[in-house]
């Protein structure tokens, strides 16, 4: 059995991959299911391609899908994008533009005469489909991102995984935690036949492999290997790259977060949610549930009602996020949710109601 070229690149994970790889020789034989799981960052992506260049270099066949949030809402699309192989030699180009659903209406029409499209109609497809495939040559269903999967694959996989389980086919997957709930994912990951792996931070002697710096890498970073690589690298272009991923993750959440974020960076302190909430200008319930948001995306840490960012590395990035404007704007609010806090300290009134004297 060939090992994954990849695996020579990576730091600290030579039990993971001894892992994986073990797990996927068994696969030639009977079915198997790995789950990579971790914070963002964390270098999951990283250990699936593993999986993926060892089910490459021993010659099976490999179906890939990287699910994302734009596409989380889009009935069918990873399964769509896993059966790409399978469907391209079947649909027409016009089913193509139409989108996921109409392809595998196609996909279905092989199965039932009628071409139905419920999740029943395509998941007796899909099993005839990675049957035929894995008849002969082992098989890795490789997914990349799984918790942003769209409900309608979810169901269809739920449908096959049992099924499907005694057959030469590998189902590796990474999720980020906390996972969105799913009674199809939930129920994959807290399955015994699932062996889960949790990529660690990187240690001081990882990171000194790369660098001469490594305590202050390791200080500003966490060990999160993606913050660990930019920080290592040190262009513009890395830190470019990692605040764009921040901005990503402030998208996806509510309208709070990203504010409540960039306040909390500017303060340069742990703050309490009082001051973000006289910052922000945000009522409690939504300064609690951005805060709430924010520590799903390991941006902040909340512990006792005190809020501090997470990585230093990311508190020097997120001012960036902001245009001028907003910036200066945010920053004015800030010294004055400070001042009235420090008023506060020496005398509880202050920003109290007003109260007719009695
Ligand atoms: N063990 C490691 N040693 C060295 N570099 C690593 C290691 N793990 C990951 N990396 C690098 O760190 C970066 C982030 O890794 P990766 O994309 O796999 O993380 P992720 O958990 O999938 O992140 P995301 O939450 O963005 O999906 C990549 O450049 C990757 O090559
Ligand atoms: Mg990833």
């Amino acid at each position: 059995m060939s090992t994954s070229p990849r695996s020579r690149d990576l730091l600290e994970r030579d039990s993971e991959i001894a892992t994986i790889e073990t797990v996927l020789s068994r696969a030639a034989v009977t079915g198997e299911r790995i789950v990579v799981s971790g914070r963002p960052g964390m270098g999951r992506s990283a250990l699936l391609m593993v999986a993926r260049d060892y089910a490459i270099a021993n010659g099976w066949n490999v179906l890939t899908a990287t699910s994302s949030e734009s596409t989380s809402h889009v009935p069918y699309s990873l399964l769509t994008e896993l059966l790409a192989p399978l469907l391209t030699p079947i649909v027409s180009a016009e089913s193509v533009l139409a989108g996921p659903s109409t392809m595998l209406r196609q996909l279905a029409s092989l199965a039932s005469d009628d071409g139905e499209l419920s999740p029943a109609s395509v998941a007796y497809a899909v099993r005839a489909a990675l049957l035929g495939l894995a008849d002969t040559t082992p098989t890795a269903i490789v997914m990349d991102d799984h918790h942003w999967a769209d409900s309608e694959s979810l169901e269809v996989l739920g449908m096959l995984l049992n099924p499907l389980a005694d057959r030469h086919i590998a189902v590796v997957l990474t999720v980020r935690e906390p996972w969105r709930p799913h009674p199809v994912l939930d129920e994959f990951l807290a399955s015994p036949l699932t062996l889960t792996i949790r990529p660690a931070a990187l240690s001081i002697d990882a990171i000194r492999t790369m660098s001469a710096d490594a305590e202050s890498i390791l200080e500003r970073t966490g060990g999160v290997p993606f913050y660990v690589v930019a920080a290592v690298e040190g262009s513009s272009v890395a830190a470019t790259r990692v605040a764009a991923a921040i901005r990503r993750r402030l998208l996806a959440r509510g309208p709070w977060a990203a504010r409540a974020a960039v306040a909390t960076a500017l303060c340069m302190r742990p703050v309490s949610r009082q001051l973000l909430r006289g910052t922000t200008g945000a009522p409690s319930v939504e300064i609690d549930e951005a805060l709430r948001e924010l520590e799903d995306e390991d941006i902040v840490t909340v512990s006792g009602g005190v809020v501090a960012i997470r990585y230093p590395m990311v508190a020097e990035l997120l001012p960036q996020l902001c245009s001028p404007a907003e910036l200066a704007d945010l920053s004015d609010a800030v010294r004055e949710a400070e001042r009235r806090e420090a008023l506060r300290a020496i005398n509880p009134l202050v920003g109290a109601p007003l109260t007719e004297a009695g």
